[in-house]
């Protein structure tokens, strides 16, 4: 959740590790830190808030710095103590000659902290990071080799992290190490950079090297020597990263937020590029490595994740189970992971993640593979940790999403959800091929259909002004479109921090209908055509009776929705079953403009991450 960023080199040091925190300042913004190497001198600045504060600190007082050649940043999200400055990252030991940047939670920092105290250690924060600071400083006095101290040290370490440390002692060497948390090394000509993600060093190098659990990294201008646990000495594979800076520039858009909505056509057909290239063939999913005669007999799906990828995989099941009659669970996987579960070896197991690096999700993935299912991860991050476990990997392609808030990473695993789907149908044959034909011609135009809405943007804008001062909203829909409406809901949440439901319309008077009144909108998304537009008008018509404000999100043409509706949002004319991909986007929009009038810090909003790497 938080961000490192360490290099060595003849760059501004400085510079370099402020741009790659920048580039990571989506992963947490409680505080932020540097160490720098400066002519035998071991300089810190801490502030508290928001990166720019560090940035104005390093400002004031370059005065102090002669020239430094190596350094650690760090950007926090607080775990173990609040956000202060006593708890910014990095932590030193006793002497104050070693420093340390971590990212993860180690879960015995309390017994360690207790046996370092009883050696002497003085203890300045709260902090589980400054545990191993000390931890390091105490395995150095005896090595005097700050590799080997920071090995036997991490051989100590339960929980999860992600290290750099350095030592006043051994100018320009920085020590990495990570488990359980993403490290990446970015290699150069006369530098070398050490990080928690790529954006942190693609505007530099985009040759790589991953670092595995309970490897070693040790890191100078002119050589990288990634070793095992017990010192062995590993030949890596070095990678090329696929990114462009690019995607990494607001392109003239305000915020991020509003770039990746503005992506998203063109994210889409990235998705259906290479997989339904022609409508009269069938989809073509070769990342799914079960064989087809198992698929054809496959009777039980799980589809485990969280947030707003839980609810792309919402959609997922009554895609799966409309489509292909599989029997599909959606779970949460924060709660699948305490419980008793029915997967076995029969059951394939699906992963969705934004960023292939959600703590809960990952552990749940691997309590799946020990009950040996087949696990297939739908991912925007190749690279990551949860990648590495899958048995299929079908990446969603969406480019880098930088804004907190999921936009265009949840579109391109909802058209994931439809090629798999449809995929499946196909080769269990439970739709009638004009059909599947039908749907896959509907599919391909999804694109140039939210184009359309993106160009005209005037009546959800109005919509975010009407709305933008109450305090409580309800977002109902019944159908696929529940997903949307949980969706929809959650974006107004984390951006603008008023309280939004979603909730099926139909339960509405089951108990929440006794909230209503003329202070909390209802949002309703009914798509005409299917089965259940006539139920949520209904629905809507019931809370009209209690003095509700109502909203409607439609493909309906019925002037008769202006007599009901204090606002109609209009949609292209859509399938029901594909409507999903559109109806997302209005209400993206929606949020981010409710946000936007409200002054809220829309690409970072406070307390959230954009990788939640803790349970
Ligand atoms: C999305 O807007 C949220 N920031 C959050 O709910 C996110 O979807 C969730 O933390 C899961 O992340 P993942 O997709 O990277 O696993």
């Amino acid at each position: 959740m938080c961000g490192i960023v360490g290099y060595v080199g003849y760059r501004d040091v400085v510079s370099v590790i402020l741009n790659g925190l920048t580039n990571l300042e989506y992963r947490g913004y409680d505080s932020a830190g540097m160490a720098l190497q400066d002519c035998g001198e071991l300089r810190i600045y801490k502030t508290l808030g928001k990166l720019i504060n560090l940035k104005n600190e390093l400002e004031a007082k370059k005065y102090e710095l002669k020239h430094p050649s190596s350094g650690i940043g760090h950007i926090r999200w607080a775990t173990h103590g609040s956000p202060s400055l006593v708890n910014a990252h990095p932590h030193t030991c006793t002497c104050g000659r070693l420093v340390v940047v971590h990212n993860g939670i180690i879960e015995n920092y309390k017994e360690l902290r207790e046996e370092l105290i009883k050696k002497g250690c003085k203890f300045k924060s709260q902090t589980d990071t400054e545990t191993i600071a000390h931890l390091v400083a105490d395995e150095y006095a005896n090595s005097k080799d700050l590799e080997i101290a920071v090995r036997n040290s991490v051989k100590k370490l339960q929980g999860a992290y992600a290290i750099c440390v350095m030592h006043k002692d051994t100018p320009d060497l920085i020590v990495g190490a990570r488990k359980h948390a993403p490290m990446v090394i970015g290699l150069g000509e006369g530098e070398n950079f050490i990080a928690s993600d790529i954006p942190a060093i693609i505007e530099y190098t985009k040759k790589t090297i991953y670092l595995e659990d309970n490897e070693i990294a040790v890191v100078t201008k002119d050589k990288v020597k990634i070793t095992d646990i017990n010192g062995k000495e590993l030949v890596k594979k070095t990678e090329i990263l696929p990114w462009e800076p690019v995607a990494l520039s607001k392109l003239g858009y305000k915020h991020f937020m509003l770039k990746e909505i503005h992506e998203q056509p063109d994210v889409i057909r990235n998705v259906l590029n290479g997989k339904l290239y022609d409508i009269d063939e069938p989809v073509i999913l070769n990342e799914v490595k079960l064989d087809k005669e198992i698929l054809k007999n496959l009777n039980k799906i799980q589809i485990i994740a969280c947030g707003t990828s839980l609810h792309a995989a919402l959609a997922g099941k009554y895609l799966i189970e409309d489509l292909a009659g599989i029997s599909v669970e959606v779970e949460a996987s924060s709660e699948y992971i305490y419980r008793r579960t029915t997967t076995d070896s029969s059951t394939l197991v699906i992963g969705v993640s934004q960023s292939g690096e959600t703590a809960d999700t990952i552990t749940a993935i691997k309590q799946a593979k020990e009950k040996k299912a087949h696990v297939l991860i739908i991912t925007n991050r190749p690279d990551s940790n949860m990648a590495r476990l899958a048995d299929s990997l079908i990446p969603v392609n969406a480019g880098i999403e930088v804004s907190v808030a999921a936009t265009k990473s949840y579109s391109a695993q909802l058209i994931s959800f439809y090629l798999l789907a449809i995929y499946l149908a196909e080769i269990k044959e439970t739709v009638d091929k004009q059909s599947l034909k039908n749907l896959k011609h509907e599919l391909i135009q999804i694109p140039s259909k939210i184009e359309e809405i993106l160009s005209d943007l005037k009546p959800i804008q109005n919509c975010a002004r009407k709305f933008s001062s109450y305090k409580n909203f309800i977002y109902i829909s019944r159908g696929i479109n529940l997903s949307t409406a949980y969706e929809g809901a959650l974006k107004l949440k984390e951006i603008s921090y008023i309280n939004a439901t979603g909730y099926p319309a139909g339960e509405l008077k089951h108990g929440p209908i006794a909230m209503l009144d003329e202070t909390m909108p209802v949002l309703a998304v009914l798509i005409p055509g299917g089965i259940t537009y006539e139920k949520i008008l209904s629905n809507c018509e019931e809370a009209k009776a209690r003095n509700a404000k109502l909203i409607a999100l439609t493909s309906s043409n019925d002037d008769n929705l202006k007599n009901i509706f204090d606002v109609v949002i209009k949609i292209p004319k859509v399938n029901e079953i594909l409507s999903p991909a559109l109806t997302c986007v209005p209400l993206q929009l929606l949020a981010y403009y409710i946000a936007e009038f409200l002054g809220k810090d829309v690409d970072q909003p406070r307390n959230l991450a954009k990788s939640v790497t803790v349970e």
